[in-house]
């Protein structure tokens, strides 16, 4: 079964032209040396509204079968970053544990690393992971927490996830036999 994934960068600036997004092809360029089954980005740059967010992450999963949604930006303390809250409102769990393995291996790159209030939660048979709007920060990131990504994913009935074990090995505990 092939993989969708949405790319969702929310930046005020990028949304209008302001300057090129960075971080969102990030993220996909991550994913492409890692993933090695077939799959499709669903990609898209908006600006920090929290409605507006809420809307694209709902069609990203309901409408079109992502199963893995990555954001990235609007995770800090500033007026207008409301990315977490967004996240939140549309997801039926929380999964706090990417939030806080992310931000404690940030710590080894930038003091400021607590400033992200990044988070994940499940929403249907999708994991959304609230990534910083820094290009750098798209492989900090998601580099201690993918190996636990694609068992999260078998659990919530998507699609199986399969990577290149010489630069990502994941991991997925052994199946109990039926005896
Ligand atoms: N995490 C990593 N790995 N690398 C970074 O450069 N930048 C931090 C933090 N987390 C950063 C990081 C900073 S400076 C901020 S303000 C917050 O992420 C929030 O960023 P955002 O609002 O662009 O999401």
């Amino acid at each position: 079964m092939k993989i969708k994934i949405g790319i969702l960068t929310l930046s005020d600036r990028a949304s209008e032209g302001a300057y090129e997004d960075k971080s969102g092809p990030a993220i996909k360029a991550v994913l492409d040396e890692w993933i090695t089954s077939e799959r499709e980005y669903i990609y898209e740059v908006i600006p920090d509204e929290f409605e507006l967010i809420k809307e694209r992450l709902i069609n990203m999963v309901d409408n079109l079968g992502c199963n893995l949604v990555l954001t990235t930006g609007g995770t800090g303390p500033a007026v207008r970053d409301v990315t977490p809250e967004a996240t939140e409102a549309v997801c039926e769990k929380m999964m706090p544990g990417f939030g806080e393995l992310m931000r404690a291996a940030s710590l080894k790159f930038v003091p400021t690393a607590i400033l992200s209030r990044q988070t994940a939660g499940i929403r249907g048979r999708a994991l959304i992971v609230n990534l910083p709007g820094q290009p750098k920060a798209i492989r900090e990131c998601l580099e201690p927490i993918f190996p636990s990504i694609p068992y999260c994913i078998d659990l919530i009935e998507g699609a199986y996830i399969e990577t290149d074990e010489n630069v990502m090995k994941v991991f997925r505990p052994k199946q109990k036999k039926i005896s």
